[in-house]
């Protein structure tokens, strides 16, 4: 039988578009919260590391509150808290948590925050697992990290496993005679931003990736980028680099899947990982986008596919989609690549434009969504009483290179 906090994870939700298409998928859902429970298993999010049986072990009752007394619930326990606490929201939590968050942001603007805000005693971090880790390394020791579901993971960051990059790094170094800087994607296990660090790379997000990208190639002359290939390969051939200057390097095959002749002429090795939710944009529905809706602008995340970044108008993170459409005049049209929950929050706070996601089948990242307000009301409503759960604490090992490599991405930026 499982528990009350596995089926809040699996959920099935029936998310219906006025284009009348569905997108059925457990956990996710657009709007009010339509829950039903079923009693299947399924795995935890590889990856996410720290769970025990007091973590997991949220009251049912939180799972079968309405939406209305989990809201009244966070309040009570937020004013009860004070200036002790921050809560932090990226941009793709759902209305229901983020009308909680103190500060909203991108996850570069969430990570700075974290390091500024040093009266708060607990920092709330509602967004997923390596962002509440990062948001522990820039943090004080007096400050204490909760993320509300410690299944709350990226499935991306999953695709780069410690190991594989570690045996990665040892045959390139040992293969390829130049000096070679690792750049992780801030979507990473903390122990990889420490890699980076030790190894004289960085760490690096969507909005300063052309940063980062020159300060590696100003110490190195060639870069390792993982785990996504796609903001690798779209930053590089911004920065004037061309297709063939790069390759993807394929996890457990012997040199990545490439002879070594190929591996001495490349400067990027991409990593073969993408985002499931951004790999859904195509350069289709963006023809769709400028045929229906003339003078359209279109918008995207660049861990979109090339093809559609070079289709798109602009691109950018999340914090950048934002502001240009909140910043556009009153009229413009938007047709957005990125994450529904974002879209869907435009949308509805800029009823003088248009906006729309370029996909008609909408779905959420599933794993943002696992932040549920039961868990942020339960999370709260211990510290209330003085008990942490669900803390991220990074060792001192791990967090003492991860931040060299985190600082170096604070200071270019
Ligand atoms: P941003 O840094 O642009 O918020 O992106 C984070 C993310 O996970 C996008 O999928
Ligand atoms: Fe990870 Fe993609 Fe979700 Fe961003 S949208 S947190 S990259 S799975």
């Amino acid at each position: 039988m499982p528990s009350q906090a596995r089926r809040i994870e699996e959920s099935v939700v029936t998310l219906v578009r006025p284009t009348g298409k569905t997108c059925q998928t457990s956990e996710q859902a657009v709007g009010p919260i339509r829950l039903q429970w079923r009693g299947a298993d399924t795995a935890r999010t590889p990856g996410v590391r720290g769970l025990t049986p007091a973590d997991a072990a949220i009251p049912p009752a939180y799972l079968e509150m309405s939406e209305e007394h989990l809201r009244q619930r966070i309040e009570r326990a937020r004013t009860a808290l004070g200036t002790d606490l921050v809560i932090l929201g990226h941009h793709y939590q759902r209305e229901e948590i983020i009308r909680h968050a103190d500060f909203r942001g991108d996850s570069y603007k969430l990570s700075q925050l974290a390091a500024n805000r040093r009266d708060a005693r607990y920092i709330v971090f509602c967004g997923v697992h390596f962002m509440a880790e990062s948001a522990d390394i820039l943090s004080a020791p007096h400050q204490q990290v909760i993320l509300p579901n410690l299944e709350a993971g990226c499935s991306m960051a999953n695709m780069a496993q410690p190991d594989d990059v570690e045996a990665c790094w040892a045959e390139l170094t040992g293969t390829i005679d130049a000096r070679i800087v690792p750049v992780t994607y801030m979507n990473s296990a903390a122990s990889l931003k420490a890699f980076c660090g030790r190894n004289g790379g960085l760490v690096c997000t969507s909005s300063n990736a052309s940063a980062a990208l020159r300060w590696a190639l100003d110490r190195g002359d060639k870069v390792l980028f993982f785990p996504d290939q796609h903001l690798g390969r779209n930053t590089a051939l911004r920065l004037g680099y061309r297709q063939d200057d790069m390759l993807i390097w394929s996890p457990r095959v012997p040199s990545g899947g490439h002879t070594v002749e190929e591996l001495r002429a490349a400067t990027f090795y991409l990593w073969l990982g993408w985002c499931s939710v951004h790999a859904r944009f195509s350069t289709e529905q963006i023809r769709w986008a400028r045929e229906n809706h003339p003078g359209v602008r279109v918008i995207v995340h660049p861990e979109c596919k090339r093809e559609v970044v070079d289709a798109a108008d602009e691109y950018g993170s999340t914090e950048l989609i934002a502001r240009r459409i909140t910043e556009s005049a009153p009229g413009s049209v938007w047709a957005v690549g990125t994450e529904i929950n974002l879209v869907s929050r435009l949308e509805r706070e800029n009823p003088d434009k248009t906006v729309f996601c370029l996909d008609p089948v909408i779905c959420p990242c599933s794993t943002m969504y696992r932040i549920h307000p039961g868990y942020l009301a339960w999370v709260l409503d211990r510290l209330a009483e003085g008990e942490v759960v669900n803390r991220i604490a990074v060792d001192a090992e791990t967090t003492k290179w991860a931040k060299v490599a985190l600082e170096r991405m604070l200071q270019i930026a």
